[in-house]
C-alpha cells in the first residue's frame, strides 16, 4: 500500500487534526461553551452596569437633549433637612449683619414671607460680620446650605452677598445642582426683601423664573466606551488562556513529538491550530456584536455591523497570535492560567493609558507609540474609544463602512484632523496578528522541546528548511543557557568477545561503506552524551550540572526479519538509544543507519519517520479522545490511503482486542488497555521497523500473552527492537539478545548463547520418591535419608559439586559449565541407577536469562564502581571495620597481625545488589590467616598505643588478587 505524500498528505492531516481539535473541544464542551456564551454573559454585564449608570444621573439633564426646559418660579428658601449629606441640627440660611436692626428686620422678613413656608428663628444663625459666619461655617460644615452677608453703603443703599455651598452632589441617582436648589433662593429673598425696605412698601412685588438653556446631551458617557474594553479583553481572554492551554498540553505531553515522529507537517499543525482559532474567534466576535445589538447599545447600533465586528475579529484574532506566540514559552500547560491572569491585568492597565489619550496623540514618539501598539488590546482599546465617540449623543450617528479610513465623528485626540482612523487601528492589528504569529513559529522552533531540542537560531536561512526537508541539525539546551562541556567519550574495548566481534563486523561494514541487504538497522558507534548546563541561581550563584554519557558507543546490527531485544537495567541507555533512533533527541557521536537512511541528516530523518512505528516507553495518548479516534488521527498522519483508512483502524483494534472499547476515551481506559493502543499505533501504516520501549508493561498475563502473538506475528517482513525487563518475554520473543549496561553492550547474542556463557552453568533437580505406603515413617525418613547421602556422595565424586538447595523431595545443584564434558556419562548413569538411589525425576536445565541479566548488571556495577573509586566500609562479625573499595572480593585487614596469625587475617565478601541496583555488602567469609603468597604493602610497625587507637578508627582495608589466594579454603 503506498502512503500519501505531499500536498494530498498535507491536506489529509490538515482535515484530521481540524477534527481532533473539534473533537478535544467537544468532549470539553463546558469550557467550550463558557467560551463561547461568555460575550452574552459579559454583554448582559455591561447592560445592568448602564442601566444603573443612567438610573444614578437620571436627574442631571447633562447626559440628556433638552429641547424644551422646565420654568422655576420664585423658588422658596428650602428645608435645610433637604440638602443631601446634611448634619443635624441644621440652619436654612446665616447671615451677617445683626448689629443693625435694619438688617435684622429685613431678615425677619425673608424668614416670615418666604414662599409657601415661614422659616422658625430656630433655623436661622445670625453673627456681627462675614468672618464669624466663615469661623463658623469653617467649625460646623454640612450644617447650612447658604449664608446672606448685609452691609449698608448710605441710607439709601443696602448691599448683600450670597454664600452658598457650592458643591453639586449626587444620592443615589439625584443630582443636587447648588445653584437652582440654594442660591438663586436666597438671592431672590433677600433682594425681594431690601427692595420692599427701601421702598417702604410691604407688598412690593415682581414674578420671577429660571429656565436652563435647551441643549443637546453634553455629556458623552458610554458604558461600552469607558469600561468595554476591560470587558471585551475579559471575553478575549477566555479564548486565550484555553488557546495557550491546547497548545502547551500536548507539547507537554510530548503528543506533538509523537504526531511528528509519524510524518507530521508542521505546517499541517500550525493550519489546523489557526483554522480553528480563527472559526472560534469569528464566533466569539459575531456573538459580542449580536449581543451588543440585543442590549440595544448605541455602540453596535449605531457604528456599521462590519466596522464594529471587524475590530472585534481582528483583535481576537490578534490576541490568538499573542497567545500562539507565549505558548511556545510555556512547558507546563498549568502555567496558561497565570500568564492569562497577568496578560489581563497588564491589559486592563494599559487600556487604562490609552483611555487618557495615551500614547495616539502628537506628544508621544513613533517608536513608542509602535510598540505601545504590539499589545492587541491597546490599539483595539483606542477603536473601541474612537467608535464610542462616535455615537456619544444621540445627535451621533456613528463609523458607516465607508468612512472607515477617514477620521471618526467626535474623535477629541487632538485639536487638528484626527491621529488614527478605525482602518489604520485595522492594518495595525492585522499586523501583529501576522508578527506574533510568525514569531510563535520561529520560538517554538529554537525554544527547546519537551525533549530539551531546539533548532538553530538562524534555522531559517537555511533553504533545506523551506523545501520541506528539515534543514538544520537540531541541538540541545536552552538558547541563552550555556552548555558544560561535554566530556570526550572513552574509546572501550569491549571485553566480552560477541561484542568484539558484532563491533567489529560493523566497523567493517562501515568503512568499506557496506549496507547488508540483511540488516534493517546499523548502529555505528551511537553515543549520546546529555550535556550540564550552567544555571545561574540566585545571588549570582552558578551551578554547573556535569554532562551525562548515557550512551557510549554502540556497534550493533539489528537484521530484518528479526526481533532483537534491548535489555538492561534502569538507566542502563536503552530509551536513549530509541530516542535516538527515532530523531526525539539528537546523537552526540557515531550514527546509525535505518535502512540505509541515515538519523544524523534531516532528509534521512524525514524518510525515516515513514519507515518507522514506535511503541513508548510511557503511553503518549489524548485522554479525550477515544481509541479509535486514535487510531484514525495517527493512520491519517501517517499518510494511509483515506479508503483503507476505517478498514485499518477497525483490523488494529480487533488486534489487540480494544473492539469493544473502540469508542471509549483513552482517559478511562486501564494501563494494560493504553499499552494495548500504544502497541497498535505503532504497528499502524506497516512500518518496516517497529520499536517497542516496555509495550508489555503493565499487562496481565493473558493479555501480555496475547501481545506476544501479536509482535511474534509482526516480525514477518520487519524488524523489531524490543526492551522489556520481563526476562520470559525476552526468552520466547527474541531472535538476538543485546544486555547493556551503564550506556554499553555488555552482551551479544541468542538466548541460548547468553545462558550458556554468562549463567552459572546447568542446573539439575533430582527428586525422589514419597513415602511408600508399605514403609513406616522411621523406616520411610531413614531411606530417604540415606538416598540424599549417597546422591550426594553420587555427584561429589563425579562431579565435585554440593548441593544449592536440599529438601527431603528433592535436591537442586548448580553444575558449573567446566564439567560440561562430563555430563553426558554422568547424567547416563544416574538414569541407570534411578531404582538404587530412590529417584523419581531428573531435570536438567540451563540457567535462566534472569541470573544472566543479573551477572551482568553486577559486573556493570563492579566495574563502574571499581572506576569511580568508591568506597564503602566493611564491619566484620569480629566488631572491626574497614574501608574498601566497592565490589573488592578478598580483603586484608590491617591491624590484625598476632602470634597466632603473624602476617595478619582476610576475609572474603559477598556483594548483592540493592532495589536500585547498586552494589551493597551481603556479608563475608569466616576470618582466614592471610596465605604466604599474598604481599602485603609495606606500613610502618604500629605501636600498641597506636595499634589501638587505629582499632577504634577506620582503616583502609587491603584489597587482595584473586590469584593469590587460590589455596585458601574460606
Ligand atoms: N533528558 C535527559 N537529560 C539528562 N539525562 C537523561 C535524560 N534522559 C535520560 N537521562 C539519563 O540517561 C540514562 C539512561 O536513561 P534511559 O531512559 O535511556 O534508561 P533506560 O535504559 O531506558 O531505563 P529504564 O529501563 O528505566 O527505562 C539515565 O541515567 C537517565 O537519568
Ligand atoms: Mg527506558
Amino acid at each position: 500500500m503506498d502512503l500519501q505524500s505531499g500536498l494530498p498528505l498535507l491536506s489529509q492531516q490538515y482535515t484530521s487534526l481540524l477534527k481532533k481539535n473539534f473533537l478535544l473541544s467537544w468532549r470539553n464542551r463546558k469550557a467550550s461553551f463558557l467560551q463561547l456564551l461568555s460575550p452574552i454573559f459579559f454583554m448582559f454585564l455591561l447592560f445592568v452596569i448602564d442601566k444603573a449608570f443612567q438610573a444614578r444621573y437620571s436627574s442631571s439633564t447633562a447626559n440628556k437633549s433638552v429641547t424644551d426646559p422646565g420654568t422655576l418660579i420664585s423658588p422658596p428658601i428650602t428645608p435645610c433637612e433637604e440638602k443631601f449629606f446634611v448634619k443635624l441640627p441644621c440652619y436654612d440660611f446665616v447671615w451677617s449683619g445683626n448689629g443693625n436692626p435694619k438688617f435684622q428686620t429685613i431678615v425677619s422678613r425673608i424668614m416670615a414671607n418666604n414662599p409657601g413656608r415661614t422659616i422658625p428663628p430656630s433655623k436661622v444663625l445670625s453673627f456681627s460680620n462675614a468672618a464669624e459666619v466663615d469661623d463658623w461655617l469653617f467649625k460646623n460644615p454640612l450644617r447650612c446650605p447658604g449664608a446672606l452677608h448685609f452691609t449698608e453703603k448710605n441710607a439709601t443703599v443696602i448691599s448683600y452677598g450670597v454664600q452658598t455651598n457650592s458643591t453639586s452632589i449626587l444620592n443615589r441617582g439625584h443630582y443636587e445642582d447648588p445653584t437652582f436648589a440654594f442660591q438663586l433662593p436666597l438671592q431672590l429673598a433677600a433682594e425681594r426683601e431690601i427692595a420692599r425696605y427701601l421702598i417702604g412698601d410691604p407688598s412690593f412685588s415682581w414674578s420671577f423664573s429660571f429656565k436652563e438653556f435647551a441643549h443637546p446631551a453634553i455629556e458623552s458617557f458610554s458604558v461600552v466606551g469607558s469600561i468595554g474594553p476591560s470587558f471585551f479583553l475579559s471575553i478575549a481572554m477566555f479564548n486565550f488562556v484555553l488557546q495557550m492551554d491546547s497548545l502547551v498540553a500536548e507539547k507537554e505531553n510530548k503528543l506533538r513529538q509523537a504526531m511528528k515522529m509519524m510524518g507530521l507537517y508542521d505546517s499541517a499543525y500550525w493550519l489546523s491550530w489557526l483554522t480553528w482559532e480563527a472559526v472560534i474567534t469569528l464566533i466569539s466576535s459575531l456573538l459580542i456584536v449580536l449581543s451588543g445589538m440585543m442590549f440595544q447599545f448605541h455602540f453596535f447600533l449605531k457604528n456599521n455591523f462590519a466596522v464594529v465586528f471587524l475590530l472585534f475579529f481582528l483583535f481576537e484574532l490578534s490576541m490568538t497570535g499573542f497567545a500562539f506566540m507565549l505558548s511556545a514559552f510555556i512547558r507546563e500547560s498549568s502555567s496558561s492560567n497565570t500568564i492569562g491572569f497577568f496578560g489581563f491585568i497588564v491589559g486592563i492597565l494599559t487600556q487604562g493609558f490609552v483611555q487618557a489619550g495615551y500614547p495616539y496623540e502628537h506628544d508621544t514618539s513613533k517608536a513608542f507609540r509602535a510598540i505601545w501598539s504590539l499589545f492587541p488590546p491597546d490599539p483595539f482599546a483606542q477603536g473601541i474609544h474612537l467608535l464610542s465617540q462616535a455615537t456619544s449623543t444621540p445627535e451621533d450617528n456613528g463609523v458607516r463602512w465607508s468612512k472607515r479610513g477617514e477620521c471618526a465623528p467626535n474623535d477629541d485626540t487632538n485639536d487638528g484632523g484626527c491621529f488614527v482612523t478605525i482602518n489604520d487601528l485595522y492594518m495595525w492589528l492585522l499586523g501583529t496578528f501576522f508578527l506574533w504569529f510568525i514569531l510563535a513559529i520561529y520560538f517554538d522552533n529554537i525554544i527547546p522541546n519537551a525533549s530539551g531540542v531546539r533548532k538553530s537560531v538562524f534555522y531559517f536561512l537555511n533553504p533545506r528548511y523551506w523545501i520541506g526537508k528539515g534543514g538544520d541539525k537540531v541541538r540541545e539546551g536552552g538558547v541563552c543557557s550555556c552548555v558544560g562541556s561535554v566530556p570526550p567519550q572513552e574509546n572501550i574495548t569491549p571485553d566480552d568477545e560477541d561484542v568484539l566481534e558484532e563491533e567489529n563486523i560493523v566497523k567493517q561494514q562501515a568503512a568499506e561503506c557496506m549496507v547488508d541487504p540483511n540488516v534493517a538497522v546499523q548502529i555505528r558507534g551511537l553515543a549520546k552524551t546529555y550535556p550540564g548546563a550552567l544555571n545561574i541561581g540566585c545571588c549570582r550563584k552558578c551551578k554547573r550540572t556535569a554532562a551525562f554519557n548515557a550512551v557510549k558507543g554502540l556497534w550493533v546490527n539489528f537484521a530484518k526479519d528479526q526481533l532483537f531485544c534491548l535489555l538492561g537495567p534502569n538507566g542502563a541507555g536503552k530509551t536513549t538509544v530509541i530516542n535516538c533512533l527515532t530523531g526525539i533527541t539528537p546523537v552526540t557521536g557515531g550514527d546509525a543507519l535505518i535502512y540505509g537512511h541515515s538519523i544524523r541528516s534531516s532528509t534521512g530523518m524525514s524518510n525515516i519517520q515513514k519507515l518507522i512505528g514506535v511503541c513508548h516507553q510511557f503511553d503518549i495518548l489524548w485522554d479525550a479522545l477515544s481509541g479509535e479516534e486514535h487510531l484514525h488521527l495517527f493512520a491519517t498522519i501517517k499518510g494511509l490511503p483515506p479508503s483503507y483508512i476505517k478498514s485499518i483502524t477497525q483490523k488494529s483494534l480487533a488486534e489487540v482486542r480494544l473492539t469493544e472499547s473502540a469508542k471509549v476515551r483513552a482517559g478511562s481506559y486501564s494501563g494494560g488497555m493504553k499499552r494495548r493502543l500504544s502497541v497498535a499505533i505503532s504497528l499502524i501504516g506497516d512500518p518496516k521497523l517497529i520499536i517497542l520501549d516496555e509495550p508489555t508493561t503493565g499487562m496481565d498475563p493473558i493479555t501480555r500473552r496475547h501481545v506476544w502473538d501479536i509482535i511474534e506475528n509482526a516480525k514477518r517482513g520487519r524488524a523489531i527492537v524490543l526492551t522489556t525487563h520481563s526476562m520470559e518475554e525476552a526468552d520466547i520473543l527474541s531472535d538476538r539478545i543485546g544486555i547493556m549496561a551503564k550506556g554499553r553492550l555488555r552482551c551479544i547474542g541468542t538466548s541460548i548463547r547468553l545462558k550458556s556463557r554468562f549463567g552459572t552453568g546447568f542446573i539439575a533437580n533430582i527428586s525422589f520418591h514419597g513415602n511408600k505406603l508399605e514403609q513406616s515413617p522411621a523406616n520411610s525418613d531413614a531411606t530417604s535419608t540415606r538416598n540424599h547421602e549417597t546422591v550426594k556422595q553420587f555427584f561429589k565424586n563425579n562431579l565435585d559439586v554440593v548441593p544449592k538447595e536440599e529438601k527431603s523431595a528433592y535436591l537442586t545443584y548448580v553444575i558449573p559449565h567446566d564439567r560440561e564434558g562430563l555430563l553426558m556419562n554422568f547424567f547416563e548413569e544416574l538414569q541407570n541407577r534411578e531404582e538404587e538411589f530412590g529417584i523419581s525425576d531428573i531435570h536438567l536445565g540451563l540457567t535462566t536469562l534472569e541470573e544472566v541479566f543479573l551477572n551482568i548488571a553486577r559486573q556493570a556495577e563492579l566495574e563502574s564502581a571499581a572506576a569511580e573509586g568508591s568506597l564503602t566500609t566493611l564491619t566484620l562479625t569480629s566488631g572491626e571495620s574497614v574501608k574498601i573499595p566497592v565490589g573488592a572480593r578478598f580483603v586484608g585487614i590491617p591491624g590484625t597481625e598476632s602470634a597466632e596469625n603473624p602476617r595478619g587475617i582476610m576475609v572474603e565478601v559477598y556483594w548483592e545488589q540493592d532495589d536500585s541496583g547498586a552494589l551493597c555488602i551481603a556479608g563475608h567469609s569466616r576470618q582466614v590467616p592471610l596465605p604466604p603468597t599474598v604481599e602485603l604493602p609495606a606500613r610502618p610497625p604500629l605501636t600498641r598505643r597506636r595499634s589501638l587507637r587505629r582499632r577504634s578508627e577506620v582503616v583502609d582495608g587491603i584489597v587482595i588478587e584473586p590469584s593469590q589466594v587460590n589455596t585458601v579454603n574460606f
